[in-house]
Parts: structure tokens; sequence; C-alpha cells
């Protein structure tokens, strides 16, 4: 066990989450305890899970495994696409828990907004999830991959000011204009994709940073989304990335650093998966 202490952030519902997470979107079923488990002995306190991932019972297992009490870790999963109708949410967020294992997650998302499916009526799988937070199954609930459109469809039809949007944010798309938005009205950024699923590796303006500050790609990008404000969650199967990626809160970027790290925006060109105005995928 490390000495690191990663720093939380208080949500607009006065819970706290731990900055720095592990994402485990891409890692098979089987693999997904182990990888997890390396993540907890590691240090991490925050695990990143979705339905759509099919490795929550991995997830919830690396945590009985791991000794540590429900409450030293935080869970985050999400709605699957097929599932926005009030009903079917109900049932889907009944077969998380039992998959987990758990009975609470600490933050529950709608995965993506789907506007062109359930006559673009998210708000109504808004509201079922309220009713998830009232009965404290879910401790805190946001949105993934909502654009200012849907948020604000969300704060005029509601009583709940989602806690989270997580969206695809890193050097190559910065995001900034949903972030500011959502930030505005006191929804804290969780940035999906920190580290451009790897690309980052290979930029030379944040190789030349690192070989400054004497640290890796990876951990100046996740830095660089610390210092911004961002709540991170990589992903990797790999112990020594697991243990370098969480080394992240002993050092500073200058803002000059700061500055080239942003000055890298590529706006719509560097996203990575979809846009979330036209995602329409439902696993079948
Ligand atoms: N809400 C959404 O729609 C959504 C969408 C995508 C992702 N997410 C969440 O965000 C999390 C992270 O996103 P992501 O998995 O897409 O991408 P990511 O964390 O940006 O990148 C993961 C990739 O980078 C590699 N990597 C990790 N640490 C590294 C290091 N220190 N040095 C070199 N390579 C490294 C990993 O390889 P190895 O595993 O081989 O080490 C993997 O290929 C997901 O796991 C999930 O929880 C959410």
């Amino acid at each position: 066990m490390t000495a690191t202490t990663i720093p939380t952030i208080e949500l607009n519902d006065g819970a706290s989450i731990p900055q720095l997470g592990f994402g485990v979107f891409q890692i098979p079923p089987p693999e997904t305890a182990r990888a997890t488990e390396a993540a907890l002995e590691a240090g991490y306190r925050h695990i990143d899970t979705a339905e759509m991932y099919g490795n929550e019972r991995g997830v919830g297992e690396a945590v009985r495994a791991s000794g540590l009490d429900r409450d030293e870790v935080y869970i985050t999963s999400k709605l699957n696409n097929g599932f926005h109708e009030p009903d079917a949410a109900r049932r889907e967020f009944d077969r998380t828990l039992a998959a987990l294992g758990m009975d609470h997650v600490d933050l529950f998302l709608i995965h993506w907004p789907l506007p062109m499916h359930y006559g673009g009526d998210f708000v109504s799988t808004w509201k079922t999830l309220e009713e998830f937070k009232a009965d404290g199954r879910a401790r805190s609930i946001g949105v993934s991959n909502f654009e200012i459109a849907h948020l604000e469809r969300i704060l005029a039809e509601s009583d709940t000011v989602p806690a989270v949007n997580q969206i695809e944010a890193h050097p190559y798309l910065l995001n900034d204009r949903v972030r500011t938005f959502g930030e505005s009205h006191g929804i804290a950024t969780e940035a999906w994709s920190p580290i451009a699923k790897g690309q980052v590796m290979d930029d030379p303006v944040i190789a030349a940073i690192a070989d400054e500050l004497g640290r890796t790609p990876a951990q100046v990008t996740l830095r660089w989304h610390v210092q911004r404000g961002s709540i991170v969650f990589p992903k990797s199967t790999t112990p020594a990335r697991i243990e370098e990626n969480m080394h992240i809160f002993d050092f500073e970027l200058s803002a000059d650093q700061m500055a080239q790290i942003d000055g890298l925006d590529q706006g719509e060109a560097g996203r990575t998966g979809p846009h979330p105005d036209t995602m329409s995928w439902i696993p079948s």
C-alpha cells in the first residue's frame, strides 16, 4: 500500500468523491476482479464501471476480496442505453446492485442521453434516478455525455442538479464549453479517456514537459486534469501503469506548462468516441 493521499472533491449534494479513480471500460469480465484488486492494492479508492461494460460483478468481487470496508471504496455505475424507460431503469438498477453484490452505489449515471431514442425523453429517466437517490441506494446521481442543451433541459425540468457530468476530455478534446457550463451550475466534470486512450504517450509537447519534470506523459496529463479541477479514472490492466498513474499529487505543472497542454486542443477533430448528439447504440 502506498502513502499517496488522493484529494477529494465535494459534490453539489455534499458528498465527497476521490479525484482520482480507476476505470474498467474494456477490461474483459474475467480479468476485472484481478485488475481492480491491483488498483485497490495500489491505493485507489474509487472505481468507475457501468452495466454496459459487463464487469460490475468483478468490481464487487475485488472490493470484497480487498478486505476494505464498503464505505472505504467509492463505486460508480451507469444505466445501460437500452433501459431508459422508468420501469426498465428501475429493474436494471436492481441488476447493477445485484451484480456488484452491494446495497448501494456512491454514484449512478445516465450513460448517454440518446436524444434520438425514447422520444428524446431523458428527463423521465433522470426523474427515475432521483428515486434511487431518495431511497439511498444511489448516494449521488449524475449524467454522462450530456451536451449543454441536454443539461439545460434537466436543469429546467427537474428538481435535482446532476452531481457530475462524465464527458470525453483530454488534451486533444478539451470540451471546455460543456465543462464550463456544467461547472457554472455546480456540476463537477469527470473526464473520460483522460489520456486519450494512450495517445498522449506519443505527444512531443507532453513528452518535453514530462522530461522537464522527470515524470511520464501519462502522469503529466493526469496532473493537468487535476489542476483543471476534473475527476479522472485512467484504465490500465498493467500493474506498473496502475501504480504510475496514481503518483500525480506530489508535483505541479506551471501556468505555462498548463497553457502548452491546453494548446493541444483539436476540438471535434480530437474526439476519440462518438458524439453525444448522434450516439444511438443500444447493446443487443
Ligand atoms: N462515460 C463514458 O461514455 C465513458 C467512455 C469511455 C471511458 N469511460 C471511463 O473512462 C475510463 C478511462 O477511459 P479509457 O479506458 O477509454 O481510456 P484512458 O484511460 O484514457 O486510456 C486507457 C489506455 O491507456 C493505456 N494506459 C493506461 N495508463 C498508461 C500509462 N501510464 N502509460 C501508457 N499507457 C497507459 C491503457 O493500456 P493498458 O491497459 O494496456 O495498460 C489503455 O490502452 C474508462 O475505463 C471508463 O471508466 C467512460
